[in-house]
């Protein structure tokens, strides 16, 4: 396109683009010939884009100034606000965007255990269409718009029923989840960063997981020819693994709410660092903002995240936050019991599970990694620092 261009065209990319490559494109280009390249990350599927996506645009002031009035009136609006600002410089905007996948990415595995948890209990599609449709409802701090579309898709009747056999489509849908990406960036960019984000790891890896559906097959073969489990007296299998007593509607509600502020702790977390590291200028309270019309993890919580981010706009994890931390505290004995169910019970729910380990994990001022430092120095001298001295030390062990 540069022989076309000329100097101060605005082009905007608005695909999801690794944001590195943003970053490289839109130096180039304004080195070149003084264009500016902006890197605009674009949520909510075809419905956002006919009836008005969220817009994460990262770009020059003079890009941004110069699109601001249609981005405006194109984005999709909450009580009359766009839902678009200037995520910042260069890649920020796809940074952004890819972060927002993540958090989708573990989100829609937080919902896939809930169903599978519900589902091992012995409810059926209506049932659980039902308590996800009353998760939704307004007033219900749960309400989210992939929480709306799955309780729709539970009891959606199947399409192309095969010789009569109707009921529900989802239940002839193969449990082999696709992606195309965006979700294993931001695991790899939260690596490079060195910042934690376990539910979205935990998420992209169940992907991997599922996808991979002979293996499951042979291994469930296997594993239940040489181990096969004995019923606990008294209770039933059922077709997921021993059955439990049932746990409350409401226990997993609030795991679910729980599970949902850790995930949005860790991608906010990544991209406070990605902006400290880059200097992109990026505001975690507007991007918090955008993230509540149009997109795909648009929620309620984001209403408690907005009004948080705006009493402590600079702190880089949101569990910092007391009113935060408070919500997180009153819900976390919920997401234990819920843990400690799925795993008893052989239900795979590693989203959830990361959740968990991840508010302990943060939560612990003094943890065992000591141990690590000492195992490090002990066979590679890679010293370790003392609590109760400055510097570097090297131990002989042996
Ligand atoms: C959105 C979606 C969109 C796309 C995902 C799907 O915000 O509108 O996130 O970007 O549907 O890229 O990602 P996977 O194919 O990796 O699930």
């Amino acid at each position: 396109m540069l022989p076309y261009l000329d100097e101060n065209d605005v082009v905007i990319d608005g695909g999801n683009e690794f944001f590195e490559n943003t970053e490289r494109r839109a130096k180039a280009l304004m080195e070149k010939k003084r264009i500016h390249l902006v890197g605009m990350g674009i949520s909510g599927g075809a419905s956002g884009a006919r009836r008005g996506p969220s817009l994460m645009p990262g770009c020059t002031p003079h890009a941004w100034q110069a699109l601001r009035p249609v981005l405006e009136s194109m984005s999709a609006k909450v009580e009359g606000r766009p839902m678009v600002t200037h995520v910042g410089l260069g890649g920020a905007g796809h940074f952004v965007k890819m972060v927002h996948n993540g958090i989708e990415y573990a989100e829609m595995q937080f919902l896939a255990e809930a169903y599978a948890l519900l589902r091992a209990q012995g409810m059926g599609n209506e049932e659980m269409g039902s308590v996800f449709r009353g998760w939704n409802e307004d007033g219900s701090d749960l309400q989210s718009y992939l929480m709306e579309i799955s309780s729709k898709i539970l009891t959606f009747p199947d399409d192309r029923p095969q010789g009569g056999d109707e009921g529900y489509l989802i239940d002839k849908v193969l449990d082999a989840a696709g992606s195309k990406g965006t979700g294993k960036w931001t695991v790899q960019c939260a690596a490079d960063l060195g910042i934690a984000a376990p539910c979205i790891s935990a998420a992209l890896e169940a992907r991997f997981v599922s996808s991979d559906v002979d293996l499951r097959r042979r291994m469930q073969d296997l594993f239940s020819s040489v181990c096969p489990a004995p019923p606990t007296a008294g209770q039933e299998m059922d077709g997921e693994g021993e059955a439990r007593p049932k746990l409350a509607v409401q226990t997993v509600a609030d795991a679910l709410l729980f599970a949902r502020i850790c995930a949005y702790a860790q991608g906010l977390h990544v991209i406070h660092s990605a902006n400290q590291e880059r200097g992109w200028g990026v505001d975690l309270t507007s991007v918090a903002s955008v993230w509540q019309g149009g997109c795909i993890i648009r929620a309620k919580l984001l209403e408690v995240i907005v009004s948080c981010l705006k009493e402590s706009p600079s702190e880089a994890n949101l569990l910092l936050i007391p009113e935060f931390a408070k919500r997180a505290s009153a819900l976390q004995h919920s997401a234990r019991e819920v843990v400690v169910h799925c795993v008893l019970g052989k239900i795979a729910a590693p989203a959830l599970c990361a959740a968990v380990t991840y508010y302990d994990g943060i939560g612990r001022a003094r943890g065992p990694a000591n141990l690590i430092q000492a195992q490090r120095d002990y066979f590679g001298a890679h010293t370790y620092a003392r609590l109760d001295a400055e510097g570097k030390f090297h131990t002989e062990w042996s």
